[in-house]
């Protein structure tokens, strides 16, 4: 089966195709002919999931699947949320944002906040909604020099390293987007197209 991964990510489109069965066949946005920037213009992660799934969906006529993440930190009533990426202001910049999110939280003391990433997959003419969260605390100031992003002021619970101090295979077996896709793997391992 074919698979169209909304995303121009090509980390994420190899990390995903090496976790696949065989059987399915991921193809890139690229590889379908479709180049246009696909806007993000929802309110909510599963919104802008679905506007990239169902774009490809419905001008391409191809099974797919997008994601969306956000950082979403209770203190701040759910901030930055769907607006992670360009938390700061555009054009979009990693470093801004954290400093945006520091000055923020100031000395708060309650700094508990999730990642969580929302999949949409659209499959033989149904939809179907996956997600993954990954609880911990935003830090005082940064530590480490790995990832991207939030990382380095991100801490997962139950660990005293940020995500910028993990390898990358130690932060994909607890993240919010290794869970969500996960999930949408073991959906399609067991998918039977006539159910
Ligand atoms: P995207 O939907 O995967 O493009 O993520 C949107 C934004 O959320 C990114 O631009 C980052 O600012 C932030 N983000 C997503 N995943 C992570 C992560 O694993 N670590 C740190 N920041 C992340």
């Amino acid at each position: 089966m074919k698979l169209v991964f909304a995303t121009n990510n090509q980390n994420k489109l190899k990390e995903v195709q090496e976790m696949l069965p065989e059987s399915i066949e991921l193809l890139s946005p690229k590889d379908i002919g479709c180049f246009e920037d696909i806007e993000e213009t929802a309110t909510t992660l599963e919104g802008n999931a679905q506007i990239k799934a169902n774009h490809i969906t419905n001008n391409y006529n191809f099974n797919c699947f997008a994601d969306d993440t956000g950082l979403e930190v209770d203190a701040l009533n759910g901030e930055p949320g769907v607006y992670s990426a360009r938390y700061a202001g555009e054009p979009a910049n990693a470093e801004n944002n954290m400093q945006k999110l520091l000055s923020s939280l100031g000395e708060t003391v309650d700094r508990k906040a999730h990642f969580r990433t929302s999949i949409c997959l659209n499959l033989d003419g149904k939809q179907f909604l996956f997600d993954g969260i990954c609880k911990g605390e935003i830090l005082t100031e940064k530590k480490g020099e790995k990832g991207f992003g939030y990382d380095p002021v991100f801490q997962p619970e139950g660990y005293n390293k940020s995500f910028a101090e993990m390898s990358s295979e130690a932060k994909n077996e607890i993240s919010h987007r290794g869970l969500a896709i996960q999930k949408l793997i073991d959906f399609l391992k067991t998918y039977q197209p006539n159910n």
